[in-house]
């Protein structure tokens, strides 16, 4: 009986020749194992702009320098630079969704929202190929890391603070760098991602406490009942307030996704180094999983409580 079972499933999957199912114009083109450069095609490039200097290549790729000669640090450094380059992407679409939300021009703001909500996905997804990585293959080159540490990332620190995560005590880390520190303070010291739509909450006739609107912004956020209250307004008639209420979904998104990285990041951190000490000197993965706990947005969250009341 089960092997009969196999067998009909074996049918089903029987190998066909493709190409004797395919379209004439596509027959042959499925077999070729050659194709030849076609007439037009740029081949003298001498005094031209091209793929490698455009990208700058040549810098790009001799920034690999592994410290050990251990096969599986090129993939630890690697997976660090791409991680990177789209914290630089976001950074960019972040500041410039900002920027819009400043004067009040919130369709494109929405726009740079829902790229940036893609890259975090691909920054996600990515942590797949980190663990690959086993312990015994990390241990081998860890101890030349010294104290190194994404925790020194000011990438990283920058995306944090845009969203919201005030903390003047991560600035000591940059301390020994002027070029990173300075613009480390103003971002610091500048009004958040969500600060920018509360006040342009404010200017569009919500009714924001005025110590939200204007503070302090280098200190940590702190919840406010009236945020909350206007939110509730939002929430409790979408069809008047459809713009500022697909802005606060957007947030939501995009909280739920930095959230989702720093738990894939503590859990590949797990299966990699255990309960151990960091590079940077922390903890290790208890410090890491403190991070969950945080929020950009609380009344974003906490209004869900009070829809339907
Ligand atoms: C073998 C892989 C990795 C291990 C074992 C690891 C471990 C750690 C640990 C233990 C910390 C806490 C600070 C410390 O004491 O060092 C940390 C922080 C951090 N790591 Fe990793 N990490 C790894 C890969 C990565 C990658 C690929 C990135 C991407 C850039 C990254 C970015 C960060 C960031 C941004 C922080 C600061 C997080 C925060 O402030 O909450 N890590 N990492």
């Amino acid at each position: 009986m089960a092997r009969r079972r196999i067998e009909a499933n074996a049918e089903l999957f029987v190998p066909v020749n493709l190409t004797l199912r395919l379209p004439g114009a596509y027959r042959g083109l499925m077999n070729e194992s050659f194709r030849p450069i076609e007439e037009g095609v740029a081949t003298d490039l001498r005094d031209e702009m091209t793929y490698a200097s455009y990208l700058q290549l040549p810098t790009l790729l001799a920034a690999q320098q592994p410290v050990s000669d251990h096969h599986d640090e090129m993939l630890f450094i690697i997976q660090h630079q791409v991680t990177e380059l789209w914290l630089k992407q976001l950074i960019h679409e972040l500041r410039s969704a900002m920027a819009l939300i400043a004067v009040d021009d919130i369709p494109p703001a929405l726009k740079r929202l829902a790229r940036i909500k893609v890259i975090q996905r691909q920054m996600f997804e990515q942590w797949s190929v980190l663990e690959t990585l086993t312990p015994i293959e990390y241990v081998q080159f860890r101890d030349q890391l010294g104290k190194a540490s994404g925790f020194q990332s000011p990438q990283y620190r920058t995306v944090e603070f845009l969203l919201g995560n005030k903390n003047a005590g991560m600035l000591k880390v940059f301390a020994h760098d002027p070029a990173l520190h300075e613009p480390l303070a103003a971002d610091l010291a500048a009004p958040s991602l969500y600060e920018e739509f509360l006040r342009s909450l404010d200017r569009a006739g919500y009714d924001l406490p005025a110590d939200v609107i204007d503070r302090d912004f280098s200190q940590p956020y702190e919840r406010h009942d009236g945020v909350v209250a206007v939110f509730k307004t939002i929430y409790d008639d979408l069809d008047a307030h459809w713009q500022a209420y697909e802005m606060c979904e957007e947030l939501v998104d995009v909280e739920e996704s930095f959230q989702l990285w720093r738990f894939r990041h503590m859990k590949t951190v797990e299966r990699i180094i255990g309960f151990k000490r960091g590079t940077g000197g922390s903890s290790g993965v208890s410090f890491l999983r403190k991070a969950l706990d945080l929020t950009f947005f609380p009344e974003l969250l906490e209004v869900r409580t009070h829809i339907g009341e």
